[in-house]
């Protein structure tokens, strides 16, 4: 760490376990007694700079900065001499002068981490190609409040091995979890973070396993989750992608593979026909809505903690 450098939250791999452990305590803590932190951004401005669409990441950052006093400036990508090709190491330094923090989405990672590099305030990544930090950590926390703990849960992941897959495999290792992936040749996790996360859970007593069959992923698991097959920015992708993964559908078939009391999961937004059936979305299975809605209390963590150093 560089002396004096803020904190940022780019991917899970900064944190260690006992960052998200705490970090999950102070999500809990918040949900529970929501009061527990009003005024701590009180007079601070959060930018919030997004070139893709997002309703969840969006309105949960929204709300939660609103309810820990803060304001939120959130101007459309063109509004921001950025779109008309100021640099970044400018734009960053600027924004520093006024906020607070930065809460970005956008689509290379090394454009979030060049940001970061430049900035004086914290940088949370609010998704980019390579990782979804914020919306693993509300899942583990979804996970924790229904099974009590994480530790040595068996998760299957079943799909395109992208952004949520790499923030879930990085949330998986620091929480000691057993993640089985299932992915077809040519959108398997990237060996980066699968060989960082593996180092990890050697140590906390977890294990990542990379397959090609759905079936075998999500036998005896505890939770089976999926993503879109075909993610923002991937348009061209689409038949492509589409037939790659067919018949990575998770329906009731693949469900009833899973632990009688296993739970479905996905980030949202999900595409009925696509990735997941109507009846699994829709089954008492799913938990999508308690991740979604646990989105609030994890962006209300991550900022209390980032700007309370
Ligand atoms: N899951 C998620 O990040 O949703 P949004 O794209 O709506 O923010
Ligand atoms: N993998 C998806 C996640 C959306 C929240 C995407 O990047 O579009």
């Amino acid at each position: 760490m560089i002396a004096n450098a803020p904190d940022h939250l780019l991917s899970l791999a900064e944190l260690s376990p006992d960052d998200l452990d705490g970090l999950l305590a102070l999500a809990a803590e918040i949900k529970s007694d929501p009061a527990a932190h009003d005024g701590a951004l009180r007079g601070r401005t959060i930018l919030m700079h997004f070139t893709k669409p997002s309703t969840r990441t969006r309105l949960s950052f929204t709300a939660a900065i609103a309810r820990l006093g803060g304001t939120t400036v959130f101007p459309a990508p063109g509004e921001l001499q950025l779109g008309r090709g100021e640099p970044i190491r400018d734009t960053s330094r600027i924004v520093s002068c006024y906020c607070a923090a930065v809460v970005v989405r956008t689509h290379a990672h090394a454009e979030i981490e060049e940001f970061a590099w430049w900035s004086a305030v914290p940088v949370v990544n609010a998704l980019t190609d390579l990782h979804h930090p914020c919306q693993a950590l509300a899942d583990v926390l979804t996970l924790r409040e229904r099974f009590g703990s994480l530790e040595g849960l068996e998760i299957a992941y079943v799909g395109d091995g992208n952004n949520v897959a790499h923030s879930l495999i990085e949330a998986g290792a620091l929480a000691g979890m057993h993640l089985r992936l299932a992915c077809p040749d040519g959108y398997r996790p990237a060996a980066v973070v699968i060989d960082r996360a593996r180092v990890v859970a050697g140590a906390t007593g977890g294990s990542i396993t990379v397959l090609e069959d759905p079936a075998e992923a999500v036998t005896g698991a505890s939770a089976v989750y999926t993503d879109a097959f075909v993610s923002m920015g991937e348009d061209d992708l689409r038949d492509a992608k589409l037939a790659a993964l067919g018949r990575y559908q998770v329906d009731d078939a693949l469900m009833a593979r899973a632990r009688p009391d296993a739970v479905f999961m996905h980030c949202l937004p999900a595409h009925r026909g696509e990735e997941v059936t109507d009846d699994v979305i829709e089954g008492p299975q799913s938990i999508v809505f308690d991740q979604a809605g646990n989105r609030l209390w994890t962006a209300a963590a991550v900022l209390v903690r980032l700007l309370s150093r």
